[in-house]
């Protein structure tokens, strides 16, 4: 197994290209089954689980091309010949549940694994099942398979979520373009990611208003046509990478970052003290003098601070002056980074949801064990700004997430390497 080779070195400078973001093309890509016509995406981000995604499209018969060094993705589901997800796919990423809603709305039927993906909590299905059970879906869990059928089609209603997830939203959205009459989603998740759905959607011929706000309308029409759309900017690979100068000074342009999508993020950076400006290329981040503060940051739905960067955060806060407290509200377990970055001299103390972090002077260099996606980008930035070498084993975690990420902080004077495994 590859690891990856870190070694303190001192402020960054320099430029970081961010690429489309995984979680919009993961939810872009089931799309595809809710038409006969093409359906191409341009900005696509290349990472294992694009592929993933790619292997589940093509197992249920749909045709999926990488062009363009795969930042071109060329689909078709005009002759699909699966209705069946199955968990030999679905166990490797939790987003594979996002066929569910589409071949439900177009085929009347569907047979979904329920998910695995990262080990950070149960991660159920209910509030899935629930949108899509108003929408007229009878739904069945039966080894381990969810059984989805809606004989007569799926009608619009208007249901509220319990919670606005990010999925569910993706899923009953998705579902309710080909269903009859209107759906009202209320307690929709915000995330910029299913604004990009549904601009996607709209592209295809889908009718849908309020996207980005809690409440989704959705007017379901006969049927959709194809398009062409392009990813938007992956928000976490860019609050990821504006870590990096944060913790180990420097000043780093993130080319394609806008601030509307990470800031309730840059209010904390700045908060620590990280100065952040708007360029005409994204964002320019920089810190020159000085450790960084402490801030208490809790993770919430978008526009709240983003749970997917609180694993990167808890790593500057290793290094800031004072203490910080990051609560976690939105899965639970999601602190395994902890004990690694105590391997590297931290100083976090855990309990339930909460992390108490008392920043040292100087973190040292450890080996250390990626244990999810976002943990595993945590011990690099740690990595970075320690004293000595830091090895990450279990790199496959980031493979599924950050493209080109040792030649991406290379090109802003890190030292860092891939080491080839067995
Ligand atoms: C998406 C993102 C993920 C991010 C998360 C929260 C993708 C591919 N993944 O995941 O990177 O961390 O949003 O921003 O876009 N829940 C239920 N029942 C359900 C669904 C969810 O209880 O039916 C719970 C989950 O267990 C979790 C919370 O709701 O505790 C948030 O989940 P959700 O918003 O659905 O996240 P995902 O769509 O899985």
């Amino acid at each position: 197994m590859d690891s990856i080779l870190v070694t303190g070195n001192g402020p960054l400078n320099g430029q970081i290209p961010i690429a489309g973001a995984k979680n919009a093309c993961l939810t872009l890509m089931p799309a595809t089954l809710l038409s006969e016509e093409p359906l191409t995406l341009t900005n696509a981000p290349r990472l294992s689980d694009i592929k993933t995604m790619t292997a589940l499209l093509q197992s249920l018969g749909a045709e999926v091309s990488a062009l363009q060094d795969g930042q071109v993705i060329a689909m078709s589901s005009h002759d699909l010949t699966s209705q069946t997800a199955d968990y030999d796919i679905v166990r490797k990423m939790r987003a594979s549940n996002l066929v569910l809603g589409p071949l439900l709305a177009r085929f009347g039927q569907a047979v979904v694994s329920l998910p695995g993906g990262c080990a950070i909590g149960a991660r159920p299905m209910d509030l899935h099942v629930e949108g899509l059970e108003a929408l007229g879906a009878e739904i069945e869990l039966k080894d381990g398979y969810l059984h989805a059928k809606a004989p007569g089609g799926l009608k619009g209603a208007v249901h509220e979520m319990r919670f606005a997830s990010v999925g569910a939203t993706e899923n009953i959205v998705m579902a309710a373009t080909l269903a009859k009459g209107t759906t009202v989603l209320k307690n929709a998740a915000r995330e910029p990611e299913i604004v990009d759905l549904v601009e996607c959607l709209r592209k295809m011929g889908a009718q849908i208003s309020g996207e980005g706000t809690s409440t989704i309308e959705i007017q379901g029409v006969d049927c959709l046509h194809g398009a062409t759309h392009q990813v938007v900017t992956d928000r976490i690979e860019l609050g990821t990478y504006m870590l990096a100068p944060a913790i180990c000074g420097g000043e780093v342009e993130l080319l394609g970052g806008r601030m509307s999508l990470v800031s309730s993020f840059v209010e904390k950076l700045e908060a620590a003290g990280v100065s952040v400006s708007e360029t005409e290329k994204g964002l320019k981040v920089a810190r020159k003098n000085g450790r960084v503060r402490a801030v208490d940051v809790v993770t919430e739905p978008f526009p709240g601070f983003p749970t997917d960067l609180q694993a990167q955060m808890m790593a500057l806060m290793c290094t800031a002056e004072g203490t910080s407290v990051l609560e976690e509200r939105i899965f639970e377990n999601r602190f395994m980074h902890a004990p690694e970055l105590t391997r590297m001299g931290a100083q976090i103390e855990v309990h339930g949801g909460t992390a108490t972090v008392t920043g040292v002077e100087q973190l040292k260099g450890a080996p250390v064990m990626a244990t999810d996606l976002r943990a595993s980008v945590s011990l690099i930035l740690a990595g970075l700004a320690a004293e000595g070498e830091t090895t990450v084993s279990r790199v496959y975690h980031l493979d599924r997430g950050y493209e080109h990420v040792v030649r991406k902080l290379e090109g802003v004077g890190a030292k860092i390497e891939r080491i080839k495994g067995e």
